[in-house]
């Protein structure tokens, strides 16, 4: 097996493939890092000379790409041209909820990992550490380690688990100073040699008693439990966030004051429309599979309910606006800022815009989107996925515009879905007197000042707030 890394090969150029790879080149100038993808389109984004046409928006992406691209870090998509060239090969391919099938809607579909096993069994010519970056079941590694051998070449494979803990958005920054790197890896002589090689990666930029080593079961699980965790907490957040609206309580100031205790912590406690994103509700789904699997109900009941709390909240929030705006939409026109699932990122899955948007839809209301960085044909696949209703449907009810004071004019509400930090500074007194009276503000993210909306004239509906 190699000991010493000076190709790396990355199969899949997404949100997690993309930066991680820029700030290992950015990082290990002596190291070759390729991304590869079978999506042309994607590849030819990345290498596309303004670096604005980047096909994912992260601070500070930008400036890490320009410093590595052309110097150590390649996309290409000769896909076995790479993994050949490499001693350390990278899965980072997408592994959504499975929608056919056997544990459909729950399990993830490992076809997409699967078929990049298969494909470095098939090209290799020489010894690999493969690892594993994308979020897997565990025990996934026992499946690739078998396809890997099955082709019977006179060649070692050893397989490392090294899930990805960073948030969209933060990207960057998470991965220049991530709290921890977590490597698994089999403990035997080989395991532990492989181990440190990519310790010896990490080690380029993170102060070695943040990269944690554990077995390869306990790292693939790790990373389900810690998204599992981490939105639990917002389920419970948002959970208090119906009560305080029955009992006087605000929820801001609930979760300051509980946040205060070391035990808790005051991170990832801000109550929201819901979650989104790409993988909390996919690896809890996940999570909730595997455990019916091994007949672990009380297991999987409880985490469940994380998802199910998520789904109430959403449809709480689109009946909040309904039933104020006089329990009737239809016909009447309502502004919605923002579409991404958080700030800072042009990435729409599972945003629970979409979700509040379509409920709006079914009521009839006409809807007019504005977001700072998400495309006019995203929103409209957005909603077209969701299959509710036709795509001229969509189109005629849907106006997307790039500009917010646009969006909100001549509306009767202002619905904020995700927390930009530009709506904070909008001139809300010339919003007022744009919008139809009574002017509504339902603010799904808490980021405007009630006070000062209300003593404008506005009504406001807050989250967790009476
Ligand atoms: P993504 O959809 O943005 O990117 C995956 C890429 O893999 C796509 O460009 C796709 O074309 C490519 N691909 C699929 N099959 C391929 C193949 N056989 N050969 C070459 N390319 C192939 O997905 P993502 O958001 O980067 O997530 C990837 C994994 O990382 C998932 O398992 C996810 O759960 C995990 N993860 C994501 C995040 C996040 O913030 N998005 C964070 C941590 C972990
Ligand atoms: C999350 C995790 O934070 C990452 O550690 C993990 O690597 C990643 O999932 C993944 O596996 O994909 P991400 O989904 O990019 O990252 O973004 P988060 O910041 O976690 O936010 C997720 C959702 O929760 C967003 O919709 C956000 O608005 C919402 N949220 C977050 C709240 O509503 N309240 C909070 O206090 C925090």
């Amino acid at each position: 097996l190699p000991n010493k890394i000076k190709n790396i090969c990355c199969i899949g150029a997404g949100y997690v493939g993309g930066p991680t790879m820029a700030v290992i080149a950015q990082k290990c100038p002596e190291i070759k890092v390729t991304v590869v993808d079978i999506n042309v389109q994607r590849i030819a984004d990345w290498n596309d000379e303004s670096l604005d046409n980047l096909p994912i928006y992260e601070p500070g992406l930008k400036e890490v790409v320009l410093e590595a691209r052309g110097r150590n870090l390649f996309f290409s998509t000769n896909v076995d041209n790479a993994i050949n060239e490499a001693e350390m090969v990278f899965i980072s391919v997408n592994t959504p909820t499975k929608k056919y099938g056997v544990g459909k809607g729950m399990a993830a579909d490992l076809k997409y990992v699967e078929l990049c096993a298969r494909n470095i069994a098939k090209v290799s010519t020489s010894d690999k550490i493969v690892v594993e970056k994308s979020t897997l079941p565990v025990r996934t590694a026992e499946s690739i380690k078998t396809i890997l051998d099955a082709e019977g070449k006179d060649i070692q494979f050893k397989v490392l688990s090294n899930p990805e803990f960073l948030a969209e958005g933060t990207a960057i920054d998470d991965l220049h100073n991530g709290d921890r790197v977590l490597i698994g890896g089999d403990q035997d002589e080989d395991g532990l040699n492989a181990i440190q090689c990519l310790i010896d990666i990490y080690s380029h930029w993170l102060p070695r008693e943040r990269i944690i080593t554990t077995n390869v079961w306990s790292s693939e699980l790790s990373k389900l439990t810690a998204n599992a965790f981490l939105a639990q907490r917002v389920s419970s957040i948002n959970a208090i966030s119906a009560l305080c609206e029955q009992t006087g309580a605000n929820v801001d100031e609930i979760a300051n004051a509980i946040g205060a205790d070391s035990r808790i912590g005051s991170k990832f406690l801000k109550a929201s429309v819901g979650f989104g994103g790409s993988c909390f509700q996919k690896d809890i789904l996940n999570l909730v599979y595997i455990a019916r699997s091994y007949g672990l109900e009380e297991v999987a009941d409880y985490w469940e309910q994380v998802i199910k709390l998520n789904d109430y909240q959403k449809r709480r929030f689109a009946e909040k606006i309904v039933q104020n705006l006089f329990n009737t939409v239809n016909g009447k026109k309502i502004a919605i800022l923002g579409w991404a699932f958080k700030k800072d990122t042009n990435d729409t899955r599972e945003s629970a815009a979409i979700y509040v948007a379509d409920y709006l839809l079914n009521e009839q209301a006409e809807l007019v989107v504005y977001d700072p960085k998400v495309k006019a044909e995203q929103i409209y696949a957005d909603l077209d996925y969701l299959n509710t209703r036709s795509e001229e449907q969509n189109k005629h009810l849907v106006t997307v515009v790039r500009d917010a004071y646009e969006a909100m004019g001549d509306t009767h509400a202002v619905a904020i879905l995700t927390e930009w930090d530009e709506f904070k500074s909008y001139d809300w007194e010339k919003v007022y007197n744009g919008m139809k009276k009574p002017a509504f503000v339902f603010d799904g993210r808490n980021i405007i000042d009630k006070q000062q909306i209300e003593d404008i004239g506005f009504k406001s509906y807050n989250l967790g707030r009476e």
